[in-house]
């Protein structure tokens, strides 16, 4: 059974995209994992990372994508999500992919979404409400049919806690939140917690057992760190304050913000994958953070 990831932050721009392409890109470099992730944002952002243009509209066209999920949900019709799985053919001409073994499903595959899913929520709930356990669970259901075919499925969540997120959260083992190191970005992580707390308290207490079991905080990873100057005040200061509020949540590792790689043109890869070396310092903290990810989802739990 495939371990279920989701990325979150309510606040967008952080880098959930990034993050979860480059730690979903090292499992697979580290362990010729079988990795699929599954794009929850009508932004299409990890979509398009992964497809180019032209593929993302012939599987509009063609296959389909979340939405055509959800569409199906919307009137109850059973649906077999393995006939979205797309195969990342963006970088099919870089050296690395022809290592990919795609039919096995060794490297990344992708179940992509669509600019329309921005509609889907508010049908969801127009149809089910928003609190409606059974809406909540359409994507848990489906994916325990495919998930023995991965070892990990990640979730790349839009930046909210609508009915498609708390269907990735109810589908997922962990969850990793990604944040900057300002007040702003890290207000909302009490609010994720608390909100993940109501989302399954209440789901357990309409069926009157606890059989729906929260995903765990993988941890917080914090992005795009700017002032490493000390003193009070820097982002040093204020990664330490939120190590002390939530101490053992936050990844030790952290990745600077690099202005070379916000240049990036937009073929760049994946660097687990191509080791793109213009900015080396963000490289090696990547594969930090993606190091940690993996310690810390095996390493053995306190008091288990
Ligand atoms: N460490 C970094 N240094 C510089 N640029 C970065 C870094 N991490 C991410 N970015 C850039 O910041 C932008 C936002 O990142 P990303 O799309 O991953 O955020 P997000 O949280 O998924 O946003 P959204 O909520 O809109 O989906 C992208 O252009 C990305 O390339
Ligand atoms: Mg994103």
């Amino acid at each position: 059974m495939a371990t279920v990831v989701s990325f979150i932050n309510f606040k967008g721009g952080v880098g959930k995209t990034t993050l979860s392409v480059e730690v979903a890109a090292s499992l697979y470099k580290k362990f010729n994992s079988r990795v699929l992730m599954i794009d929850l944002d009508p932004q299409s952002n990890c979509t398009l990372y992964w497809l180019n243009e032209q593929d993302w509209e012939k599987q509009i066209n063609g296959h389909g994508t979340l939405l055509s999920f959800f569409e199906a949900c919307l009137v109850e019709k059973p649906f077999d999500l393995s006939s979205l799985i797309a195969t990342p053919t963006r970088f099919s001409k870089a050296p690395w992919y022809k290592d990919f073994d795609l039919k096995n499903n060794r490297g990344i595959k992708l179940i992509p979404s669509d600019l329309r899913l921005f509609g889907v929520d508010l049908k969801l709930a127009q149809r089910f409400g928003f609190d409606n356990l059974k809406s909540q669970l359409f994507l848990k259901k489906a994916l325990s049919e495919i998930d023995s075919e991965f070892d990990f499925i990640f979730i790349d969540c839009p930046p909210n806690l609508y009915l498609t997120t708390q269907n990735g959260l109810f589908a997922s083992n962990y969850y990793v939140v990604v944040a900057l190191a300002e007040y702003l970005s890290t207000l909302g992580i009490a609010h994720i917690q608390s909100s993940i707390d109501s989302l399954f308290d209440s789901a357990n207490n309409t069926v009157g057992s606890s059989i729906y079991k929260k995903p765990e905080l993988a941890g917080i990873v914090f992005n795009k760190v700017r002032y490493l100057t000390g003193g009070t005040g820097s982002q040093e200061d204020f990664m330490k304050r939120i190590r002390g509020k939530y101490p053992d949540s936050v990844f030790k590792s952290y990745v600077s913000q690099s202005d070379k790689i916000a240049e990036r043109p937009a073929q760049s890869e994946p660097i687990a994958l191509s080791d793109y070396a213009a900015d080396q310092k963000y490289v090696q903290q990547m594969h930090a953070v993606s190091e940690e990810f993996y310690d810390r989802i095996t390493r053995p739990k306190q008091g288990k």
